[in-house]
């Protein structure tokens, strides 16, 4: 497989094999940075950076610079004509006419994905909202590889905000994907959001442990972990025994991956609740089960990570940062089509082929900050979704990747065309699992059923609404 004309949307759309080839050109690429000079000559990179960014949009600029290609650059949205109401699809088309690669940041979640649905040159995210950053994740693993030799049976600390934090997103499934294991220790309140973990185990594999913060006081002075995800097929002490965290992080781990509290996603609630983290310094890492413990952080920090940490060995976020522009070097080169190295076909994970709903009415995404809810795109986009669940019927938009559960179903082999016929039963009745997969129509509201020439059938309310309406 080559990565040539590909787009990297998440980190799902790499697989094992072609991040060693990242990382084994990033190698020969670093050892030898002069003789990069004019491989991509002659080629242009497009940054659109709609959100703040310094060491992303830099290193691939860098990158671009450092392999002889030419770059055009966006770091203001008000300067484009986004500030116009441009849709991203008619941005993703004007750009393929100008650059060779795009390379997006933008707040909507799903974005990256709908510019490279449009684009005709391959599109690289760097960052869509809360959901993923996959280049921060090949820096992170990277610095991993080159630091510790193996991911596989590691043991990495995810900690701070795991709730909108992207970077924390894809480098779950990219831990998942080379066998390591992960203690969650999220500030209150930003634990990883559901679908998240529910894609983790039912595509990935391994085991979830959760334990309910209520039965655990926080002690001064650790980190206290809330979940713990136990890659497959591991000699792992957390798959042989009653799971106790506190022990867990006892026995030490190999990485504390530390994030800032993302507050430019936050609700207004969780604004005003404050957000407390223990702060990763010299005192709390000095516990003997830290000695050997790597400090990772995709920066910029706040208040999370001390400045008595910089000159430790064990810090490594500055090497994450000066990472990225090999890596990305690597990257651009063979998604331009100017380095092929010889990928051996492998599984691929996440290996669930779901099937998928378009219908285009009736389902809205749950999340209100997917690029399917914004005022330029709905002109066009219809929403999209994998179905992952017939029991409860769940719905994944494959923009964002977050879940959906409609409330109501009817099939198109029940009506047949017939009016009379067209019924909608509540999602959770038993008609629902018997509804094949191609025949599916579903609802969020009874009232769009109805719009849509539906009526309600014998299992359209739940048996306690049936008996009020019944009185
Ligand atoms: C991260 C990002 O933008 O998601 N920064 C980065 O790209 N290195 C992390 C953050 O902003 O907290």
């Amino acid at each position: 497989m080559s990565l040539t004309n590909r787009d990297l949307v998440t980190i799902d759309d790499l697989t094992n094999g072609e991040i060693e080839s990242i990382f084994s050109l990033a190698d020969k690429m670093s050892d030898a940075m002069p003789q990069q000079y004019g491989l991509c000559h002659g080629k242009v990179m497009a940054t659109i950076f709609f959100e703040p960014s310094t060491r992303t949009r830099l290193s691939f600029e860098t990158a671009m610079h450092r392999l002889g290609g030419s770059v055009i650059s966006v770091a203001d949205p008000k300067s484009t004509s986004f500030s116009k109401g441009e849709s991203i699809a008619d941005m993703a088309r004007i750009i393929s006419g100008y650059a060779d690669i795009i390379v997006l940041r933008h707040p909507w979640e799903g974005a990256a994905k709908l510019m490279a649905d449009y684009a005709s040159v391959p599109v690289i995210n760097a960052g869509d909202g809360g959901h993923q950053h996959p280049t921060q994740t090949l820096c992170d693993l990277y610095t991993l590889k080159k630091e510790r030799g193996e991911i596989r049976g590691s043991k990495i600390a995810l900690c701070g905000d795991l709730k909108y934090g992207r970077t924390i997103h894809s480098l779950i499934f990219a831990l998942a994907k080379f066998g390591a294991n992960i203690l969650f220790c999220p500030s209150a309140g930003l634990e990883v959001p559901e679908n998240i973990l529910r894609k983790l185990v039912t595509e990935y594999g391994g085991e979830l442990e959760k334990i309910s913060r209520n039965h655990r006081p926080v002690k001064p002075g650790t980190i206290p972990v809330d979940a713990a995800y136990i890659a497959p097929n591991q000699p792992h002490q957390l798959a042989m025994m009653p799971v106790d965290l506190d022990v867990e992080m006892k026995a030490g781990v190999d990485v504390v991956y530390v994030t800032r509290f993302q507050k430019e996603r936050f609700t207004n609630e969780e604004i005003e609740s404050g957000q407390h983290f223990p702060v990763i310094d010299q005192k709390l890492m000095s516990s003997k089960e830290f000695k050997k413990t790597l400090v990772m952080h995709p920066l910029p920090r706040v208040d999370e990570l001390a400045y008595d940490m910089d000159t430790d060995p064990r810090s490594m976020y500055f090497k994450q940062a000066a990472r990225g522009v090999p890596v990305r070097m690597a990257l651009i080169a063979q998604m331009l089509g100017m380095k092929e190295t010889s990928v051996p076909e492998e599984t691929v994970l996440p290996k669930v082929d779901y099937p998928i709903y378009r219908r285009g009415y009736g389902v809205k995404c749950s999340n209100s900050r997917c690029v399917t809810w914004q005022d330029t795109e709905k002109n066009y986009l219809k929403p999209e979704f994998k179905i992952v669940s017939f029991d409860p019927l769940t719905f994944r938009c494959v923009y964002c990747e977050h879940g959906t559960e409609p409330k109501y179903v009817a099939s198109t082999e029940w009506h047949q065309g017939m009016v009379e016929s067209k019924k909608y039963h509540l999602a959770n009745s038993h008609l629902a699992k018997k509804i094949k997969p191609e025949n599916l129509i579903a609802f969020d509201l009874a009232e769009e059923a109805e719009a849509h020439g539906f009526k309600p059938g014998y299992y359209a309310h739940s048996p306690v609404e049936k008996e009020k309406t019944e009185k």
